[in-house]
Order: structure tokens, then C-alpha cells, then sequence
């Protein structure tokens, strides 16, 4: 099959690679219809990769053409969409949708680590698929439906683990993808105000648009303006979703006493330079994470479902396979008003 693969730092090819088996009995193949491109592959764009390079892609809709002997909730000819955190298939955790809490290996996110591919590809095979599948629900679109796959459970998780309360103020560094699913989580908490912190200006204009104050982070003044659009008070809760040591380090500077700080931003240093001080004397809660992904479908698809979750049109670009090269350089610059791109492998 064909499969975009990071052969290097910033060199993203389409190659032919052998066809996916099962992952075990529980395992099952799906045929790629829709897959994302997330900031998490940028990380691994950006030269994160195992030694061979590594088959991306942990965004995928499409539809189960071969199914192990030990499958019991899925078949054949079933569309479905794909958590992009899976786990053993058989712990507990796993078994109620939390594969965060594997013990047995997990969790891991699809074509992240080398472990397991990608489905930036013709198809993916997903290992424990009764769990870490769900049929694509009525009146849900293809675009709706892969961002249940990651990013919107993700950015859910930011807003449930800054622990709004109504009336509070809250900011949010990076209006990407992320940053904006947690944008419109957090609204549903009744919060009084929603900085929103980036430098792309589409990207602060969207937030804009979605009832957020922009602030500018050109510079490296983020938290800066954050503070001064407080009167130097800080807001009562600050949701990570860039990664940056810069902007962890914004987050926390950006909240008043006893202040939550929220990080789902991928940043996996092991001597990040920690600001135990202001911790200390702000009294301050840090809280950071992967999403439970299929834990949260029962709930985030009635929201979406009703519109009550009001997501906007996230998605700017679909790209054939074959153009994914120039979909992650572009995606990468933050060029053409480029927010969500999503992939189809029959092009
Ligand atoms: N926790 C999870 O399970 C999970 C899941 C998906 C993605 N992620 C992570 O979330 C992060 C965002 O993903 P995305 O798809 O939205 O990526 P993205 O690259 O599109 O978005 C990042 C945004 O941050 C902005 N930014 C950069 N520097 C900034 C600064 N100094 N101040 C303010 N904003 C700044 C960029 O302009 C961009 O808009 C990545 O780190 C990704 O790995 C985590
Ligand atoms: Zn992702
Ligand atoms: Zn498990």
C-alpha cells in the first residue's frame, strides 16, 4: 500500500510499504477514507523520529475490511472512526475506554513512536478495535468525526483539567486545532473571559470569532499581554496547547494565585527548567495529560450532535496522500489561513 512516511527532519515521502496484518484477534483493518494532520506530527516532522523514519498518522475515519476471529462489536463494511491513543485491549483501563491508565505497554498513539503505524496510509490496522473503534454515529460528518478521533477530546481534557467555574477568566496559549477545541470546551464552563494567546492572526481572528479576546503573542510578549489585559491580576486558569518550554513557561507566569495551569501541549522534555517558586508562593496546581479518547465519545458526540459544541470550520484543506509533503510544509509555515488539513488516500 502506499503510506507517507518521515524519512528525515522535515522530509516527508509516499512510499510503498507492505500491507498492514492484524494486531492480534481482536485487531482490525481499516481502509483510510479521512486522516488528519495533527501539531503532534510536527513534532516528529520536526526531527523526532526513531532511526528508518516513522509512518505517521493518528487521525482516521474509514471503513473495517478485515476484522480478527476474536472481533465481536465491529464487521466488515463498517465505518468507523479510530481513537489515536490506544492500549493492551485487555487491562481494565482499557476495557472502559482509558488507555492512559494501561499498564501493559500503553498508552501509545498511532505512528508516534515506531510501535505502531501510522494512518497517513491506504490503511491502518488498530489492535483491540471493539474498543478503540467507534462506528461513525449517524449525523456526524467525516470531519466531525476525526476530530472525536483526537483533538477534540483533547482539547476537552484542557478545559475539564483547568477546573473552570462560571464567572472565572481563562486563557489559552495557541490557537491551533488544539487550542481552539479547548477554546470552544472551555465556553461551556460559563467562564466571564477567554484570552486567547497566538501570533498567527487568522488564527487570533477565529478565536475572535468565537466570543475569545486575542492577544498577541509576537515577541515572546504572551503572557505579557495576558497580564495587562488583566491589570496585572492574572487569570484564574491557563490551558496549554503549543508545547513550547516558552509558552509552559507563559502559562504558568500568565495565572493569578492558586491558579490551574492545563497542559496538553506535547512537550516531552525530561529537564524542563520547572519556575518552582512562583509554584510555591502562587500556590499554584499544574495538571498535564493525554486524552482518554474513547472515554469521552458518549459525551463530546451529543454535544457536537446538538451544536452546543460549536466547533466552526476547523477543517481548511483536504489534500490528496499524495500531496502530503507539501500539506505538512504548508501546515508547518501556518500559510494560506491553513488550520485543519485532512489527507484522502485514493488521491
Ligand atoms: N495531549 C494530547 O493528547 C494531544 C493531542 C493532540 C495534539 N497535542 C499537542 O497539542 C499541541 C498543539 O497542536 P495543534 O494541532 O493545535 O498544533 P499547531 O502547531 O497547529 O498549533 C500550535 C499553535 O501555537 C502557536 N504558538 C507558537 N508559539 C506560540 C507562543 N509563543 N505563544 C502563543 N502561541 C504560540 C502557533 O502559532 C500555532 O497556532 C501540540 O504540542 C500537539 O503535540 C496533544
Ligand atoms: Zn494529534
Ligand atoms: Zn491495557
Amino acid at each position: 500500500m502506499k503510506a507517507c512516511v518521515i524519512t528525515a527532519e522535515r522530509s516527508v515521502e509516499i512510499l510503498e510499504v507492505p500491507d498492514p496484518v492484524l494486531l492480534g484477534p481482536a485487531g482490525a483493518i481499516v481502509r483510510v477514507e479521512a486522516t488528519g494532520i495533527c501539531g503532534s506530527d510536527l513534532h516528529l516532522y520536526y526531527g523526532a523520529l526513531p532511526p528508518g523514519g516513522l509512518h505517521p498518522g493518528h487521525e482516521v475515519v474509514g471503513t473495517i475490511v478485515e476484522v480478527g476471529p476474536a472481533v465481536r462489536e465491529r464487521q466488515v463494511g463498517e465505518r468507523v472512526l479510530v481513537s489515536a491513543v490506544v492500549g493492551c485491549g485487555t487491562c481494565p483501563s482499557c476495557r472502559r475506554g482509558d488507555p492512559i491508565a494501561c499498564p501493559n505497554g500503553g498508552p501509545v498513539a498511532f505512528g508516534t513512536t515506531g510501535q505502531i503505524d501510522g494512518g497517513q496510509a491506504e490503511f491502518l490496522s488498530v489492535p483491540a478495535a471493539d474498543l478503540f473503534t467507534m462506528p461513525v454515529p449517524e449525523g456526524i460528518g467525516v470531519e466531525s468525526a476525526v476530530l472525536l478521533t483526537d483533538i477534540l477530546p483533547t482539547g476537552f481534557l484542557g478545559a475539564q483539567m483547568a477546573a473552570i467555574e462560571p464567572g472565572e477568566t481563562v486563557a489559552i496559549f495557541g490557537m491551533g486545532p488544539v487550542g481552539i477545541m479547548a477554546l470552544a470546551a472551555a465556553r461551556l464552563y460559563g467562564p466571564s473571559r477567554i484570552l486567547a494567546v497566538d501570533m498567527v492572526p487568522e488564527r487570533l481572528a477565529r478565536a475572535a470569532a468565537m466570543g475569545a479576546e486575542p492577544i498577541d503573542a509576537t515577541g515572546g510578549l504572551g503572557a505579557l499581554g495576558v497580564l495587562e489585559a488583566t491589570k496585572g491580576r492574572g487569570v484564574d486558569a491557563a490551558i496549554e496547547a503549543v508545547g513550547l518550554r516558552e509558552t509552559v513557561t507563559d502559562a504558568i507566569s500568565s495565572v493569578g494565585p492558586r491558579g490551574r495551569i492545563a497542559m496538553v501541549g506535547v512537550n516531552l522534555e525530561m529537564d524542563f527548567p520547572f519556575p518552582m517558586a512562583s509554584a510555591f508562593f502562587k500556590a499554584l496546581s499544574f495538571r498535564a495529560a493525554f486524552a482518554a479518547i474513547p472515554s469521552t465519545w458518549a459525551n463530546l458526540v451529543p454535544l457536537v450532535d446538538s451544536g452546543i459544541l460549536d466547533l466552526g470550520d476547523v477543517v481548511t484543506h483536504r489534500m490528496g496522500l499524495s500531496e502530503a509533503a507539501a500539506a505538512y510544509e504548508m501546515f508547518d509555515r501556518r500559510a494560506d489561513g491553513v488550520f485543519k488539513v485532512l489527507l484522502d488516500p485514493t488521491r
